[in-house]
């Protein structure tokens, strides 16, 4: 089966529209990336001994237990260090500044950041990067902690690994590949100083939210551009109740959030930056 010809693309476009919504999953979200959930699909067909699409939708309407398969199908793994260039620069120099003041001022000297959908760690060792290449010296008393979780086991062995090819990390500033790497022939190698402050976690955000409070939650390009309303809205009123007041709340550079009263507000749409403020509704 060909998946990639036109005609079979209209197949799989239209089975994508059938499942998706099943999963609490949106097709616009999917729409440019496809091919990678075709590529996982064709491969289950094959194991499955399934010839057609319409085969593995019949499949799935009598095996319940199927449909956990295909959601792992549907996790896009496309990251890269420094992804959008102008949010990292935009936290470096508005907002972790000001929340490491802010911790200051409050006595607690602990920045507590969680990255969602981390990936292979490009996401939550590029926020490491930055804080020791750039702001560590200016808050010497400040220690930055960041919890990295994703769903995908892979991912986050990946993570662990923390060995990367020069393609994802492209877009790091200038000199930070010699400062924060060993370079072996064949990949970079994240260096211990930067790992240390990263604890990884395979969890389902639909599902788990960690005990903690945050000063810093960083949730790109999954939740906003994958989940349907109802599942962003009951996961963005979470996010709410584990960010502190003042605590800030990153989405992607096209997300926008559902409607509704979350307690937070813009501070800078264009970067997709919210802050958290004080409302009767939402939980401290
Ligand atoms: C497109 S990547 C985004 C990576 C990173 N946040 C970035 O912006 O570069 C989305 C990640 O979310 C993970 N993911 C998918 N569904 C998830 C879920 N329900 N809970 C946690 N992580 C999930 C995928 O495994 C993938 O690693």
């Amino acid at each position: 089966m060909l998946l990639s010809l036109f005609m079979k693309d209209a197949e799989g476009v239209h089975f994508l529209q059938w499942c998706l919504p099943k999963l609490g999953l949106v097709w616009p979200g999917y729409r440019k990336v496809r091919r990678q959930v075709y590529k996982r699909i064709q491969r289950r067909l094959e194991t499955l001994s399934l010839p057609t699409l319409a085969d593995y939708q019949r499949y799935l309407e009598t095996h319940p237990e199927e449909w956990t398969v295909l959601d792992s199908s549907c996790w896009i793994s496309i990251s890269r260090f420094y992804r959008d260039k102008a949010i990292f620069e935009f936290l470096e120099r508005e907002v972790l500044p000001s929340l490491a003041r802010q911790a200051l001022a409050q006595g607690e000297p602990v920045l507590r950041c969680w990255s969602i959908g981390c990936a292979g760690g490009e996401e939550p060792y590029s926020l490491s990067l930055l804080w020791k290449l750039k702001l560590q010296a200016r808050f010497p008393t400040v220690q930055l902690v960041i919890l990295a979780t994703d769903i995908d086991e892979q991912a986050v062995a990946r993570a662990r690994r923390g060995r990367y090819l020069p393609s994802s990390l492209k877009d790091l500033p200038a000199g930070w590949r010699a400062q924060g790497f060993d370079h072996t022939t064949e990949d970079f190698c994240i260096k211990p100083e930067f790992r240390e402050p990263v604890t990884l976690l395979v969890q389902d955000v639909r599902q788990a939210t960690p005990e903690d409070t945050f000063h810093l939650i960083l949730c790109r390009y999954l939740t906003f551009t994958y989940f349907d309303v109802s599942l962003q809205s009951n996961i963005l009123r979470r996010f709410a109740e584990r960010l502190q007041v003042g605590g800030v709340l990153v989405v992607g550079k096209d997300e926008g959030l559902p409607e509704g009263e979350f307690g937070l507000v813009p501070w800078s749409q264009k970067e997709g930056v919210y802050r958290r403020v004080q409302t009767e509704s939402v939980v401290t």
